[in-house]
């Protein structure tokens, strides 16, 4: 039986109506959301999610600064930067988009983010508080997947989750969340030996490997859901995530598309934790 799709795009859309209500109550309190977008250079990727953030703040009321630096910024300049935001109190979150040119340090610069203000959750601070189970900034795109199993009425506990993908900002982060969920979790990295078999063991699928359709349907488990976080442009043009949709949604119970998964439900777990950081409440 072909699969379910998890309508990403509309998960999103409803996360945004109630944060659109919390954002009015909080300007009638006299708190006016707002969060610092900081974009260094011209990636053309980059650009595009910073517009597509900055928008989304403008229909949600909340008030987006934008800083758009030059490719020769100094790592030293940078953090001026960051210090001032962590300093203003009129700035609630601080968003510095990846990757930074390579002349800088970005672990330096993740660190330098102020705990209330880390709205990506990318600090030591919020992965730390990520680890002992306690209130903290959750990073956007596994906070983002696991809000997709929940609107679907998917319950990781007892279940067998397979993440493919360790990265500090989706893997580890996923795997941690699932965890907490009590999924019995399994992360695959590149040097896993039977990649296949362990994708074909789980009961919650999820990638993010930024590879067009590494993942072949027939590695998908029948009924299965399937969460996809990569997002990339195939030989001929078309965008498409890490999975091999096609084929992958003839086998899943559920399964996320690319583009209309993650991707818009990133952006709503931002406008999350800025109206988080605005309350001052975790
Ligand atoms: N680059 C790719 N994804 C992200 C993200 O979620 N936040 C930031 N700041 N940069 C990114």
């Amino acid at each position: 039986m072909a699969a379910t799709i998890i309508d990403g795009k509309k998960v999103a859309a409803e996360i945004k109506e109630g944060l659109k209500k919390e954002v009015e109550e909080l300007k009638a309190k006299g708190i006016n959301p707002a969060l610092a977008v900081v974009l260094v250079g011209e990636n053309p990727a980059s650009k595009k999610y910073v517009a597509n953030k900055e928008r989304t703040c403008e229909a949600l009321g909340i008030k987006s600064v934008g800083h758009k630096l030059p490719e020769s910024t100094t790592q030293e300049e940078l953090i001026r930067l960051v210090d001032d935001l962590n300093a203003d109190p009129g700035v609630h979150g601080i968003l510095v988009q990846l990757p930074l040119p390579k002349h800088m340090n970005e672990k330096e610069v993740m660190h330098r983010i102020a705990p209330e203000k880390d709205v990506d959750g990318f600090g030591p601070d919020s992965l730390g508080r990520l680890v002992l189970d306690e209130p903290g900034f959750i990073p956007c795109t596994p906070h983002g997947a696991i809000k997709m199993l929940e609107a679907y009425g998917i319950d990781p506990a007892g279940k067998k989750a397979v993440v493919v993908g360790r990265s500090v900002i989706v893997g580890k982060p996923l795997a941690l969340l699932l965890l907490r969920r009590n999924a019995t979790v399994t992360i695959c990295h590149s040097k896993t030996p039977d990649l296949r078999g362990e994708c074909l063991s789980a009961d919650i699928l999820c990638v993010a490997v930024g590879r067009a359709e590494m993942i072949k349907g027939d590695w998908v488990k029948e009924g299965a859901a399937v969460i996809d976080i990569g997002i990339n442009v195939r030989e001929d043009g078309k965008l498409v995530g890490d999975v091999e949709f096609e084929r992958a949604k003839e086998r899943a119970g559920w399964i996320t598309p690319v583009p209309g998964g993650a991707g818009p439900m990133t952006i709503a777990m931002l406008m999350y934790n800025t109206v988080q950081a605005a309350k001052g409440s975790l």
